[in-house]
């Protein structure tokens, strides 16, 4: 069984819409493995976000994530990553389609309320640097 790493980012906790977010994976079928309200240090995002370290955007990326607390879960189901990314919908809000999180509730590419890791590689990367080797237990 696959497992993603999904984030609601500070825009989505600030606005009330873990509650809605969580939903849509629960109704989709996806299982929830582990979850943390946590706040990011800037060394964590820089190794997170560590691909778009060349990107113009990457320092106005890094304060945006680290501003306030972000609500970090794995899900695990069938090809979960490319389910969640589907509910998802794509990073600019303004191409996610009607019935997806961004095309539903978002209207800005920085603040898309949501990561979710792009390929099973980064998905295991991901949840090992937001809640330690796999085979511990994620919900403790
Ligand atoms: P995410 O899926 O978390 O992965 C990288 C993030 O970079 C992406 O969502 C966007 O929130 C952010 N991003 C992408 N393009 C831009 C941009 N042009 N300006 C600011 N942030 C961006």
């Amino acid at each position: 069984m696959e497992m993603t790493f999904i984030m609601v980012k500070p825009d989505g906790v600030e606005r009330g819409l873990v509650g809605n977010i969580i939903s849509r994976f629960e109704q989709k079928g996806l299982k929830l493995r582990g979850a943390r309200l946590m706040r990011i240090d800037r060394s964590l995002a820089e190794q997170h976000y560590g691909e778009h370290r060349d990107k113009p955007f990457f320092g106005e990326l890094v304060d945006f994530i680290t501003k306030d607390v972000v609500f970090a879960m794995v899900w695990e189901g069938p090809e979960a990553v490319a389910l969640a990314r589907s509910l998802i919908g794509k990073t600019n809000p303004a191409e996610a389609a009607p019935g997806t999180i961004r095309g539903d509730l978002a209207c800005d590419v920085a603040s898309n309320l949501v990561h979710g890791s792009d390929s099973v590689e980064s998905a295991v990367r991901e949840i090992e640097l937001f809640f330690g080797k796999l085979s511990t237990n994620l919900a403790s």
